[in-house]
């Protein structure tokens, strides 16, 4: 049996996610992407949108490419939104079952990886409960290989980033200004971690974050934000709410956490709460969601709730993110 590995954290990684060309190579966070990287991949995510009930938008951009679905927790969303997305641009798409993949009988995620790569596997979508993996590996992949982070322990969650910003802006048109307010359980939260960097760099007017003391982030940990832990202070006037789930799964010890009756009526996004925001509020939660703790069921299916817009908007970004690692793998 080899050792354990571990995923020691680097300063480099968002160094990592370009070409010499500046185009993007990997994709492992939302740090160190710049406004115009961004706006163009929203532009290209709004290219593979079509009308309900119309047929999708396809392409064959991807074509002859293999794109692999390496899920080491659970996902619903994401990981079929990658395989469609990869589908739709005509690569071939393997989901690798991991309860039955030889990393169960004790293989390295690297030889697992080297093995992939000698099948000729482009592109590797990689979701893992420890901190540094997608990273990790794309230190050790060769030239010729993508790695796309789907969801790295609580640190960042890029393509949910990137669906959250793209929702945003097809409702309010533009980020200064907003006051974006994220609530539930902030320091578990990759996907709020992700959100703030994609809002920092797009220039939104305000972020708040709101959760109980027991689930604040550390120290600077969300530049930029503000933290507060009323509820109704974080909801005044906001143009964005956005809810998130408790992240039990990553939470070692529960004492502080209120129980799921205190935090409904202290945290939960409800109508009345929803009051004190604007008029024009969207509601977001980026699933799995947990109806009647974060969020009150009828809000979640209201007008207000752009929730199955962010499902959808995942798929086209997905897309997009595909084809731009995928021009940077091609051979000049
Ligand atoms: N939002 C999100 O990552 O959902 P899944 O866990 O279902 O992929």
């Amino acid at each position: 049996m080899h050792a354990p590995e571990t995923y020691p954290p680097h300063a480099d990684e968002a160094d990592l996610q370009l070409d010499a060309g500046g185009r993007l190579r990997h994709l492992l966070t939302l740090k160190g992407l710049d406004k115009d990287l961004l706006i163009s991949l929203l532009d290209d995510a709004e290219r593979f949108l079509s009308p309900a009930g119309a047929t999708t938008t396809r392409s064959s951009s991807l074509a002859g490419r293999t794109v692999a679905n390496l899920f080491f927790e659970p996902s619903t969303r994401t990981r079929a939104s990658f395989d469609l997305a990869g589908k739709r641009l005509g690569a071939d798409v393997l989901n690798l079952d991991v309860n039955t993949s030889s990393r169960k009988k004790g293989e390295s995620i690297l030889d697992m990886i080297y093995t992939l790569q000698a099948m000729r596997v482009d592109i590797m979508v990689v979701r893992d409960a420890s901190a540094g993996v997608p990273a990790y590996i794309a230190r050790h992949v060769n030239d010729y290989v993508s790695i796309l982070n789907a969801g790295e322990s609580d640190v960042s969650h890029p393509t949910q980033g990137l669906l959250d910003l793209l929702t945003i802006r097809q409702h309010k048109g533009h980020f200064e200004n907003l006051t974006v307010t994220i609530v539930g359980d902030i320091a578990h939260s990759r996907v709020a971690r992700s959100a703030a960097d994609g809002l920092r760099t797009m220039g939104v007017g305000e972020l708040r974050l709101v959760c109980p003391p027991a689930l604040a982030p550390d120290g600077d940990d969300l530049p930029g934000a503000q933290v507060v832990h009323d509820l109704d202070e974080g909801l005044a006037d906001a143009d964005v709410v956005m809810a998130l789930r408790i992240q039990r799964e990553r939470i070692g010890n529960l004492d502080g956490i209120p129980g799921i009756d205190e935090y409904f009526a202290n945290y939960g996004i409800s109508h009345e709460r929803m009051k004190g925001a604007k008029p024009d509020a969207i509601v977001m939660h980026p699933g799995p969601m947990n109806r009647g703790i974060e969020i009150e069921s009828s809000l979640a299916d209201s007008p207000a709730s752009v929730i199955t817009q962010q499902v959808t908007n995942g798929v086209a970004v997905r897309m997009a993110v595909l084809e731009h690692v995928s021009k940077s793998l091609a051979v000049d």
